[in-house]
């Protein structure tokens, strides 16, 4: 299949844009399947209520069926068509936070059909913060279902080079615009029952959903980290081993100074028996480490979350053996990139031994 490229103007000027918007609005209007950008990481859309046009999704990405999308719309007041009760929380969380990098899980209407929900009673809905997003929803006169626009089990994509090295060819049109502001994908949160539940961590993090509503729980598939037997994560997608270099990655924790010397000893060994090594650092440890290649996440949880799936594919591209890691502390937005490390690691932390 041939893959429109629709690149934008330097700045996002909606008023130049507006042909690339036209265009992706009409392929999706006419069931085709069109990559877009959002503030979190780029989206592959469809129009959620036509069925072959969302199992073209989940075959461009090589996604398992029963892992539901999220449907995003331009208006907030979309809830009312989508969800068939809105909690007080629904209406709180949307105020204050849409068009933003929050998902919130609902009892779904009769409007919403089961292949979006893979199979279940509710429904996923997120208004995302990017004037393309929101005017090409706008345009196509649908709602837009779309997951990450990565092919599945790799990390998702927060340029427009990442998403044509996953999907030009398997889908109609790719919206080239910048990179992703955020980083990392919404935070998912169940307003459906008494207490809210995180099921996947973000950049709203709990701190700030707490903030708003009071006790506001987290999964335990998140807050462990590791899904234990028999602990069902409540997001379905939560369970499948995602954002997954090529390499074999370990997360190191501890004190600073063990972390960057056990690293540094675990990278020699390899190095040693002649294997490419990989370490994600942040920037002021960045200079501390012997490898291969030594990638910085930046100064900040922010910064680090931006960065995070541009590493893990640049290690691809060196194509590095080994990859390790330091950890985030597990708060604020360090809970949102711990967990998607651990995700990416496969859930192969170790602690660093101090050389006493
Ligand atoms: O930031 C984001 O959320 C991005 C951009 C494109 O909006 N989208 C995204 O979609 O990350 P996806 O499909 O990669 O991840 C959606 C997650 C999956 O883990 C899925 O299982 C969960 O949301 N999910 C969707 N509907 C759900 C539901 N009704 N109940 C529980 N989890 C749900
Ligand atoms: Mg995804």
């Amino acid at each position: 299949m041939d893959t429109i490229i629709g690149y934008t103007s330097e700045n996002n000027n909606l008023e130049n844009d507006s042909h690339i918007i036209d265009e992706a609005a009409g392929i999706l209007k006419n069931g085709g399947l069109v990559a877009f950008p959002t503030e979190t990481v780029y989206g592959l859309g469809a129009d959620f209520l036509n069925e072959k046009a969302v199992k073209n999704i989940y075959a461009a990405k090589g996604r398992p069926s029963d892992n539901p999308l999220i449907v995003h719309i331009a208006d907030k007041d979309a809830i009312y068509e989508l969800a068939s009760e809105i909690p007080d929380n629904a209406k709180k969380l949307a105020a204050k936070f849409w068009p933003g990098p929050l998902t919130m899980i609902m009892k779904k209407s009769e409007m919403v059909p089961k292949y979006i929900t893979g199979g279940l009673d509710t429904v996923a809905v997120r208004m995302p913060a990017n004037a393309i997003a929101l005017e090409l929803i706008k345009r196509s006169g649908v709602y837009v279902a779309a997951p990450s626009a990565n092919l599945s089990g790799k990390p998702s994509t927060t340029t427009a080079e990442h998403v044509i090295n996953d999907l030009k060819g398997r889908i109609d049109m790719i919206i080239a615009s910048k990179e992703s502001q955020v980083g990392i994908e919404s935070t998912i949160v169940d307003v459906s029952g008494d207490v809210p539940i995180i099921l996947r961590p973000g950049a709203i993090t709990r701190e700030m959903l707490e903030e708003q509503l009071g006790r506001v729980d987290v999964d335990p598939a998140v807050a462990g980290a590791v899904v234990a037997d028999g602990v069902v994560p409540r997001a379905p997608g939560m369970k499948y081993k995602h954002y997954a270099p090529n390499a074999d990655m370990t997360i190191v924790e501890g004190d600073n100074k063990d972390v960057i010397d056990t690293i540094n000893r675990l990278a020699a060994e390899k190095m040693k028996a002649g294997y490419r090594v990989g370490i994600v650092a942040t920037s002021d440890n960045q200079a501390s480490y012997k490898a291969d290649v030594v990638l910085s996440l930046g100064h900040s949880e922010m910064e680090a979350a931006s960065k995070l799936y541009a590493v893990l594919r640049t290690f691809d591209k060196m194509k590095v053996d080994y990859i390790y890691s330091e950890s985030f502390k597990s708060s604020n937005v360090g809970t949102a990139i711990m967990n998607r490390l651990i995700k990416a690691a496969g859930h192969n932390i170790i602690k660093a031994h101090g050389s006493e």
